[in-house]
């Protein structure tokens, strides 16, 4: 299985898996992040900023829908929590965020189920309690097995910090 799995002890731990995967990131990527209220999406996607050399502070898009930072590469930071039918995110013009070479990170996604594209990566968020948090990568496509391997990889090498996954 490729589907990796990352334990967090905190907040800060959730940002600096982000940015690990903010740093192996590259255009045209789609994160799509599931999981409940405070499961830690905007963490993990304040990371994927600070990984991608965004230097404003990402906060949650939810009265905005979409948010746009410039690093390395673009940003856009979505939320579909407030939209309830589907026709609202097809409306939205969803698309133009896909194919920009931008990187794009939609939190409440499973909301969009039929409209996002089949290829992306899928961040599962679960709060197991306390400050520690579940959270699991789980590759659609070629591309996002191997960014999956390289986050592993970046995992693995890392010496700063104790990472618990499998
Ligand atoms: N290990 C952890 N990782 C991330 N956040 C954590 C962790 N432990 C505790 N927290 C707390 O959980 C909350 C996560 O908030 P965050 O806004 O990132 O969640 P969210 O999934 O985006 O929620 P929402 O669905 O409302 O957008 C924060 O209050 C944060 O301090
Ligand atoms: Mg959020």
């Amino acid at each position: 299985m490729n589907i990796l799995t990352v334990n967090t002890d905190s907040p800060e731990q959730t940002r600096a898996l982000g940015a690990m995967l903010g740093n192996v990131a590259s255009g045209d990527d789609l994160y799509l992040l599931a999981g409940n209220l405070g499961a830690g999406k905007t963490h993990l996607v304040q990371g994927i900023g600070f990984g991608l050399g965004v230097k404003e502070y990402a906060c949650s898009p939810s009265f905005m829908i979409a948010r746009e930072y410039h690093g390395r590469l673009t940003l856009y930071h979505l939320d579909l929590y407030r939209l309830d039918e589907i026709e609202e995110i097809v409306d939205l013009g969803i698309e133009q965020y896909f194919s920009s070479n931008a990187v794009c990170a939609i939190e409440w996604a499973e909301k969009g189920q039929g409209v996002l594209p089949a290829e992306n990566l899928l961040i599962e968020l679960t709060d197991l309690g306390g400050d520690n948090r579940r959270i699991r990568f789980v590759p659609h496509g070629n591309h996002y097995v191997e960014l999956v391997n390289k986050l592993r990889e970046s995992l693995s090498k890392d010496s700063l910090a104790k990472w618990n996954f499998q």
